[in-house]
């Protein structure tokens, strides 16, 4: 039987649409778009799933979005995500796309907002699912690069929430983006970043200071340093933790030993994600049960984890309302 997180509703506030691409569609997209593939069949693809670091996965994850070439496609990719989300308790999510790894070689802009957008205003009607989406610039790409998406992206900022930072972190820090971050606040975008998964606490404050992030993308490091840990427990910061990611891309050797549950006693906001669930061995609800059952966390904590993720979200609070009025009453039936 599954846990009762299975139904627990909450948000997912870290996911990169190109990480929810399923093994089973990457083989079926290469077919129906004449794309060869490195693997003969869907058991290479998933067996190909070892990652040392962060650098190991994202060298199969850009090699694998390849498949993605029609507006149809990143439909389809998108729908299979939300379909999950229905089925998970997850009643809203804020979902990451990476423009420049399709519109590098060659596929556009349009195609593929477009794709991604029909799926999430189809998943409001049918799935009762709702969603926000952020753009993140490619980090090991130039400032020049980013500048560039960010006009591409002008047009369409009425559908786009967001601007975040992904990709190598080490040795890109967020000082290197300020320029394109102030432009894209200009324009109107809240900013996130991805700091403090393999980098040092020093690229956390960055994001924080010269980014102005609303949320820190993973930001386990910050442990590291008591000043941030205190800073970001009285601002109420929330931190994007993605559990079963961190374990495939060894940030902790093993779940027994990730620091969520020193994060969340120290006072703070804590969300739990699923990074990249087609690569990582699960989706919200699997990242759930895996600190449940591996920290031995309380079932006041977790339901501590789902009410962060709706206050941590770009919901407004008459809209988290009712979420969190749905909460407290699951969680009083569990009781
Ligand atoms: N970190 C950085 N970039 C990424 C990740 C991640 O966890 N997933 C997809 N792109
Ligand atoms: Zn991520």
């Amino acid at each position: 039987m599954r846990s009762p997180l299975v139904a627990l509703p909450k948000t997912e506030l870290h996911i990169h649409i190109e990480g929810s691409l399923e093994p089973e569609m990457m083989v079926a997209l290469a077919q129906r778009n004449g794309i060869a593939l490195p693997y003969d069949s869907v058991e290479a693809v998933r067996a190909a799933y070892q990652f040392e670091n962060l650098q190991s996965f994202l060298d199969l994850y850009y090699a694998g979005a390849q498949v993605l070439q029609s507006e149809q496609d990143f439909y389809d990719l998108t729908w299979a995500y939300l379909q999950k989300c229905a089925l998970q308790g997850v009643r809203h999510t804020e979902i990451f796309f990476d423009p420049q790894t399709h519109t590098d070689r060659g596929i556009a802009f349009e195609v593929v907002h477009s794709g991604i957008t029909q799926a999430l205003h189809d998943a409001k009607g049918e799935l009762g699912v709702s969603s926000a989406l952020i753009l993140c610039f490619l980090r090991h790409l130039s400032a020049e690069a980013a500048m560039a998406t960010l006009e591409q992206a002008l047009p369409y900022r009425d559908s786009i929430i967001a601007v975040g930072l992904d990709s190598s972190e080490l040795g890109h820090p967020p000082s290197k983006f300020q320029a394109v971050f102030d432009r894209a606040r200009a324009e109107g975008f809240l900013t996130v970043a991805h700091a403090g998964e393999e980098g040092p606490p020093e690229y956390i404050w960055e994001a924080l200071r010269l980014l102005q992030v609303s949320r820190i993308d993973h930001g386990v490091r910050s442990l590291e340093d008591p000043a941030l840990v205190e800073y970001l427990v009285e601002h109420q910061i929330p931190l994007t933790v993605c559990p079963l990611s961190n374990i495939k891309l060894c940030v902790f050797d093993t779940m027994a030993q990730h620091n969520l549950k020193q994060l969340l006693e120290l006072g703070l906001c804590v969300t739990i994600n699923s990074d990249d669930p087609a690569y990582f061995g699960g989706y919200l609800a699997e990242n759930f049960e895996a600190v449940e059952s591996a920290l031995g966390l309380l079932p006041e904590q977790l339901v501590q984890l789902a009410k962060n993720s709706f206050k941590a979200s770009f919901l407004s609070p008459a809209e988290q309302q009712p979420y969190l009025q749905e909460l407290t009453a699951y969680a009083a039936s569990l009781a």
